[in-house]
């Protein structure tokens, strides 16, 4: 019988190696033969530890398990699929994964992670594959007119990133994948790394093919020490069998990768300053233009994108740019992989088209809040993203709709917060936040978060509020209309719509 234990970083944060040894122990001692496969996870963390078992009508779930819930597994049979107490019956029939769309997310949970095999087996490699018999500008075109666009956050359309870098001469390009994922409440591109590693290598080489990119990096998030190694098990993988290095596939393309663990700083995850690390420097902002897509990594031509965008290359190339493109609403098309998290029922990944509202997410995805109590803030897009208020949870997940209501998308994250929240206090972390983490490159971040902070400590503390608020003002518009990367540009988000939405935390009337 095939056991399967995941081996995601959620999962293990929540006893799964203590589960995997106890079933395995457990079955030794009643002389039962299983095999114990370490999957992905599904993605469902209030279910974690979730174990399956394999049997003739699909996988059967089992969750939340610990380990001391092993023996009476066995005890009820769980291994013929009899019921326990923690039988959650089908788990493609769980309502929660069932209504999802799971297109960059197709293996995640399904698979074992770092088996070539199995992702072969489950429609792996066929984009390169497909790739491989077109031209550069072919592959560009398919990723083009499939809509997709930038999921790290900034939403600028892949295709057309890529055509520049096409478009450009030289003796040496690069493929840098951002795998720097700092927002608050995010995950996703850290489960594709552990849990479907290939499909990241797969989107990359494709880029490279594309572009004629012949070396690849993953910038890393040093906190990430599972899907550095399931990430260098895949790549070695891959390599023995042909689909990186010289020749791949048997083509005349030349494709090699490697993992660079990054420096540990909010700010790298910005493109300029994650190419001045990666390129042994501190991690300061460079100017822009010119753009990395022209002289970016040593000065060469350089694709820059996040986890999210490249992992769905293949699937794109496989299915056809028009599969792709037929989800979505708007400008946004296909599907993002959302994260819930902060004070929710139910947190975890959703995949779903473009189009959902926010309300639905919250409530039927994410079961209300944790505690009970009324939601009363979301915030979205990370710590740089808005705070959006009950009255705007109807708003779809849209880049434009979000813009229109002067929030961000960004990279997927949503983070609620029930009533007890205090948010100028949230305000005051946005700021916080900045002073930590700024580049100091720039005057209006460097200084501006830190005189942030002390302002909003004086309307807190209720010293001359509607002067003080004016300041406030005033500062993110300098910091909005000045500073020169997104990390002092977009604090004034979180600390206005605070404010905007939530005046009675500032003390100054609704
Ligand atoms: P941006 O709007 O300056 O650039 C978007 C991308 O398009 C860049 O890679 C840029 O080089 C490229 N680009 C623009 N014009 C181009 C052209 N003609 N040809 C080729 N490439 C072109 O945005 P930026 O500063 O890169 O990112 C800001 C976003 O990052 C924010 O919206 C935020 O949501 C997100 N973010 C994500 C985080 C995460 O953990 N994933 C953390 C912090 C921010
Ligand atoms: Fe550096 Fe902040 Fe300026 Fe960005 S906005 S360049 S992080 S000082």
């Amino acid at each position: 019988t095939k056991i399967y234990v995941p081996r995601d970083s959620s999962a293990l944060s929540m006893g799964a190696e203590k589960v995997a040894v106890a079933i395995a122990l457990e079955a030794k001692k009643r002389g039962l033969d299983i095999t114990i496969i370490r999957n992905g996870s599904r993605g469902l963390y209030w279910l974690e530890t979730m174990v399956e078992v394999a049997t003739d009508q699909g996988r059967v779930a089992y969750g939340p398990v610990k380990a001391k819930d092993v023996p009476s597994l066995f005890d009820a049979d769980f291994l013929n699929a009899k019921n326990h107490p923690l039988s959650l019956g089908l788990t493609e029939e769980i309502e929660w994964l069932k209504k999802q769309q799971r297109l960059t997310f197709a293996r995640v949970g399904i698979t074992d992670p770092v088996s070539l095999d199995d992702y072969i087996a489950h429609d792996g490699y066929k984009g390169l594959k497909k790739a491989l018999t077109l031209s550069g500008a072919e592959i560009v075109k398919a990723v083009t007119d499939s809509g997709l666009r930038g999921r790290g956050g900034a939403a600028f359309p892949t295709g057309i990133k890529w055509n520049t870098v096409l478009g450009c001469q030289a003796d040496q390009k690069y493929i840098v994948c951002n795998a720097d994922e700092g927002d608050s409440g995010t995950f996703s591109d850290r489960m594709i790394m552990e849990d479907d590693p290939f499909v990241l290598i797969e989107g990359m080489t494709i880029a490279g093919v594309a572009v004629g990119a012949t070396q690849g990096y993953i910038y890393l998030r040093s906190e990430y020490p599972h899907a550095l190694k399931a990430l260098n098990e895949a790549i070695a993988k891959a390599e023995a069998a042909g689909y990186l290095g010289d020749k791949i596939c048997g083509s005349t393309h030349t494709f090699n990768l490697e993992v660079r663990r990054a420096a540990g700083a909010y700010v790298c995850g910005e493109e300029t300053s994650l190419l001045e690390s990666l390129e042994g420097k501190r991690g300061l902002v460079r100017f822009k233009p010119p753009l990395p897509a022209i002289e970016g990594l040593f000065g060469k031509p350089t694709v820059v994108n996040n986890v999210i965008s490249l992992a769905t290359v293949p699937i794109i190339l496989d299915k056809g740019a028009q599969y792709y493109a037929d989800y979505g609403m708007g400008r946004s098309r296909g599907t993002l992989p959302i994260q819930l998290a902060g004070n929710l029922k139910h947190g975890g990944l959703v995949e779903l088209a473009f189009g959902i509202t926010l309300r639905e997410l919250l409530y039927d995805y994410g079961g209300g809040s944790a505690t009970g109590k009324p939601i009363r803030a979301v915030q979205v897009g990370g710590p740089l993203g808005a705070f959006l208020p009950e009255s705007q949870f109807d708003t779809p997940l849209d880049y434009e709709a979000f813009s229109n209501i002067w929030a961000v998308v960004g990279h997927g994250g949503i983070v609620a917060f029930d009533d007890t929240v205090d948010m100028a206090k949230m305000a005051r972390y946005a700021f916080e936040f900045c002073a930590i983490e700024s580049c100091g490159k720039c005057t209006p971040c460097r200084i501006g978060s830190t005189r942030g902070v002390e302002v909003i400590d004086k309307i807190i503390a209720g010293k001359d509020t509607a002067k003080n608020i004016k300041l406030v003002r005033d500062l993110s518009d300098t910091m909005l209309n000045g500073s020169l990367c997104a990390l002092g540009g977009m604090t004034p988000y979180p600390v206005l719509s605070a404010m905007n939405h939530f005046p009675e935390d500032f003390g100054i009337a609704k």
